[in-house]
């Protein structure tokens, strides 16, 4: 067969062999398998060895060679690309292609040969990675007039484009809102896939309690726009507590630890700090009218940071 080979490389075949593809472009997700379709017609019922089977792929116009059949040996295939030899006669040439990468992505062709009659026909191979998409703070408590910042980041998705979109929803109507939103531009990571995140920020009143704020992302690689939701609560102070006993006891225990420190405080001030911990004022024997002039305390029972200089508004003189 490396025969025919030969012939396929040097002489110039009829272009009579019509072989069609069910799937001209087909987009997979990462990481899954895809059927890359080939077929042909074949009239004469060809034995096998007379049939050669190639599979090229053209990625960024570099063309590489993936799968070769002769009539009687598969060259070239590795383990993620499978193509059933026995569906060859019944004019079946398409491949699996597993775990499905980036670099899958290119225009994949097959050629069948049964000399003299050549054909051959191309899929489009897209590959594509869903976001995963998180709203946070989920639910906060706020209290009135509290600016918050909620981020949604989608990540992991490919390719690039994305739109991230928010909605707010209150008393049963969705309305896509238009300002206070930053959106980041999508960063690569390391893996070939996309990160990106949109944020906005309001300031929050109790009038917005109970509404819903909706991030939205919409990708190729979703069958339907992604949502996830945060919604608006307020801390209101709780007037009957539920567990009272509990509350009793804390409130009963900072009371006598109030009451020990006063009574340490005390006896503190009686044995150790007789003298009032403020001097009396000194001042300067001569003070030329209007002028600032330093004033000097003595602070007793604790060491200052630094001097105070005071500046009194009107000088006595
Ligand atoms: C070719 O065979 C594959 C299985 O390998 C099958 O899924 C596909 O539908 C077949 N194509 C045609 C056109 O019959
Ligand atoms: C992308 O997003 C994921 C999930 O949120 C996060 O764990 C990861 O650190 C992000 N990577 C970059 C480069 O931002
Ligand atoms: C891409 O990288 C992230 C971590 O950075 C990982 O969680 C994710 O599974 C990777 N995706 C693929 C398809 O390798
Ligand atoms: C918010 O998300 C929850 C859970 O994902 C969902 O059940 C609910 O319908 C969503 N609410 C709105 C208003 O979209």
């Amino acid at each position: 067969m490396k025969f025919f080979i030969w012939l396929w490389i040097f002489l110039p075949f009829s272009d009579l062999m019509e072989v069609k593809t069910n799937t001209p472009e087909t987009t997979s997700m990462l990481g899954k398998d895809v059927l890359l379709d080939c077929h042909f017609i074949n009239a004469g019922s060809v034995k096998l060895e007379d049939i050669a089977v190639k599979w090229t792929v053209d990625r960024r116009s570099q063309v590489k060679t993936i799968y070769l059949f002769d009539g009687k040996t598969e060259q070239y295939h590795k383990d993620r690309i499978t193509l059933d030899l026995m569906l060859i006669k019944e004019g079946n040439a398409s491949i699996h292609l597993q775990d499905v990468t980036l670099e899958d992505e290119g225009d994949y062709k097959c050629t069948i040969l049964i000399t003299p009659d050549v054909g051959s026909s191309t899929v489009l191979l897209k590959v594509a990675a869903q976001p995963s998409v998180a709203l946070a703070p989920v639910n906060p408590h706020l209290s009135h007039g509290e600016t918050k910042t909620f981020f949604c980041e989608a990540s992991q998705f490919y390719p690039q484009d994305i739109e991230i979109i928010w909605l707010l929803k209150s008393h049963g109507e969705e309305v896509p809102l238009t300002t206070k939103i930053c959106t980041g531009l999508p960063s690569l990571i390391d893996n070939g896939t996309f990160n990106v995140s949109s944020q906005i920020s309001m300031i929050f009143t109790e009038e917005d309690a109970g509404s819903v704020y909706i991030c939205e992302v919409n990708h190729e690689s979703l069958p339907r726009p992604l949502r996830r939701n945060t919604t608006i609560l307020f801390a209101i102070p709780e007037m009957i507590p539920r567990d009272t006993g509990f509350i009793v006891g804390v409130v009963s225990v900072i009371l006598i630890t109030l009451v020990v420190f006063l009574g340490v405080g005390i006896m503190y001030q009686k044995q150790f700090a007789k003298a009032p911990p403020l001097s009396d004022v000194i001042l300067p024997d001569f003070v030329p009218a209007n002028e600032a002039m330093n004033v000097i305390c003595n602070i007793n029972g604790f060491r200052p940071p630094h001097q105070h200089s005071v500046v009194p508004s009107k000088p006595k003189s």
